[in-house]
């Protein structure tokens, strides 16, 4: 039995998240934590909310509530909705946790010891009329790198590059929109992270199989301008982890807290801490501990394009700088983005589908297939409404729905609703199971590799088949005058639509267990003898026809959705 570690980014708690940023992390990470478990690995799946950092004090501010109080309705509000749509975390922890605090200033702490940490004394962006310093999102302005207007100070969203404030062109503070800022003397902490340019760079050439876009993207950091840049690692903000060198106070830091971008995948550890205090597992350190038996493990990370410099340079930076046996990621699994109806999707102006919204139209399902089917891997990808009933009306309803219920209905009405019995099956069912065999290796394969896009193709592919399948044999013209066939016929179709439930799980959970109920079995064991997986479901087992599976999406529920979400939410 292998042993799976799998991430998926950290959502910011800052409100509730659109279909694109839940496409771009959680969703492909819970399809790919499904699967491992499917197929009988031991899975720990974590994500957590990002609750540092100018995101969520501006949040806060504009709820009119102190940050800590607001942070704690909102994990809850994330935490509801990522039940709603399946997401299947064994814990999903919060980055403000004690456990987190204590380890941020753990690392902290044994970086410095190492020479990996040194104080500058810098200026930095203070804003009179605020009265306070201004970092990272308190200040927008020109990207000086692409000309993008809206740059934030921390990182610019068109062209993905790392930001400081004081580089904006034309900036101005988020929360007045005053521009008379001035730069005033303070201190900070910077991580070395060129003096670990060469082993980062080492440890990048030596993954193997990564995709394009993410070690791409690495190489760019590492290689552009004068190369890797030391980060500031410290803000004056009020809230956030106190800086702190493990439990000691660190002289002329007070008043300081870590970026929110150090603390955030600290958090990929403490959540595993959390999710051991939280009373749901034993041990945290055979997971992450390569001293402790991390390493069998296979960690794989999920995230937007735009998370992948600091999960493949600045975390790696603080793992191997501290010199302790932690473990590294083995497989970074990024995105492009999702566009919304020829645009882009936006928090700030309310433009797209959020995931609450999403839940209140339709069911997780619908959204799932269509966002894994779709997912941006090779380029960015666009929701448009026309071709998600398309995709829900075809794949969902006329393929996999209409298999089902075709075959329970015509075995209720001929046979009754119980697995029909006597017969033999011939060439065409032998070739159905061969053709089955091979999709469903293919399907293996892609989703191993979290190939989202392909095993999304793969899985539709097979359930084609059966139609196909049902097109050739014809049980009901069979029935005319050979029943006994056609009850064999029918007895294979039973039991094809339980190996759809197995196969389609990770994607469709909630169908996929309606369909096994129906079916009045919870066999649900990975087909890997497919043609043993077929004769599950013996003669005289009892089912009974499903509900609906999936409905159609109407023209008129469509035009009604595309001019609800076009502007902004309510
Ligand atoms: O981009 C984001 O939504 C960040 N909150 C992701 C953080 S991932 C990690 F570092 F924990
Ligand atoms: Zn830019």
């Amino acid at each position: 039995m292998a042993r799976h570690l799998i991430t998926s980014a950290i959502p910011y708690i800052n409100g509730i998240k659109h279909l694109g940023n839940l496409v771009g992390s959680q969703l492909p990470a819970d399809l790919f934590a499904r699967y491992q478990r499917a197929r009988g690995n031991e899975v720990l799946f974590l994500c957590a909310t990002d609750e540092h950092g100018t995101p969520a004090e501006l949040a806060a501010a504009k709820a009119g509530k102190p940050v800590a109080e607001y942070c704690a309705e909102m994990h809850e509000v994330q935490s509801r909705i990522a039940e709603g749509f399946r997401l299947s975390f064994d814990h999903f922890g919060r980055s403000s946790s004690p456990q987190n605090h204590k380890l941020t200033q753990h690392f902290a702490g044994v970086l410095a010891e190492r020479g990996l940490i040194r104080e500058v004394s810098e200026t930095q962006m203070y804003s009179p009329t605020d009265g306070r310093y201004l970092p990272d999102r308190y200040i927008e302005g020109t990207c000086p790198n692409c000309g993008f207007e809206d740059a934030r100070g921390d990182q610019c969203d068109n062209c993905t590059k790392q930001l400081d404030p004081v580089e904006l062109i034309n900036p101005r503070s988020v929360i007045s929109g005053a521009t008379d800022l001035e730069m005033r003397e303070t201190k900070h902490l910077y991580l070395c992270q060129s003096q670990m340019k060469d082993e980062l760079e080492q440890w990048i050439d030596t993954r193997e199989g990564w995709p394009v876009l993410t070690t791409s993207i690495a190489k760019k950091w590492l290689n552009d301008g004068d190369g890797l840049q030391d980060r500031g690692i410290t803000r004056d903000l009020d809230w956030g982890i106190p800086v702190k060198k493990g439990d000691e106070d660190w002289p002329g830091m007070e008043g300081k807290v870590f970026y929110v971008w150090f603390d955030a995948p600290i958090e990929y550890i403490a959540c595993a801490q959390e999710w051991v205090d939280a009373g749901k597992g034993e041990d945290w350190a055979r997971w992450w501990r390569t001293d402790k038996g991390a390493e069998d493990v296979t960690y794989t990370q999920f995230m937007g394009k735009d998370n992948v410099p600091f999960h493949t340079l600045s975390f790696p930076a603080t793992i191997l700088g501290s010199g302790e046996p932690w473990k590294l990621v083995d497989y970074i699994k990024s995105f492009n983005y999702l566009n919304y109806d020829g645009g882009q999707f936006s928090t700030s102006r309310g433009r797209g589908v959020f995931m609450d919204q999403a839940l209140e139209i339709l069911p997780a399902d619908y959204w799932r297939w269509w966002l894994l089917s779709h997912a941006p891997e090779s380029s960015d990808a666009e929701f448009t409404w026309e071709n998600f009933q398309s995709s829900v009306n075809k794949d969902l309803a006329d393929v996999l729905g209409n298999f089902a219920s075709r075959v329970t209905k015509f075995c209720r009405s001929k046979f009754g609703e119980v697995v029909p019995e006597g017969g033999s099956t011939g060439e065409r069912e032998a070739q159905l199971v061969a053709d089955l065999t091979a999709k469903i290796r293919e399907y293996e394969e892609h989703m191993a590799h979290a190939e989202v896009r392909k095993s999304a193709t793969a899985l539709r592919a097979a359930w084609v088949l059966g139609n196909e399948y049902l097109q050739d044999a014809a049980p009901w013209s069979t029935f005319k005058t050979d029943p006994e066939t056609a009850a064999a016929q029918i007895r294979l179709a039973l039991n094809v639509i339980r190996l759809y439930a197995v196969i389609s799980q990770p994607f469709i959970p909630d169908a996929s267990a309606q369909l096994l109920e129906a079916l009045k079995t919870d066999d649900d064991s990975w087909p890997d003898d497919v043609p043993a997986a077929l004769s599950t479901l013996p003669a005289g087992h009892a089912f009974t026809v499903p509900d609906v599976t999936f409905r159609k999406i109407t023209d008129d529920e469509r035009e009604d959705w595309q001019t609800r979400f076009a502007g902004k939410r309510d």
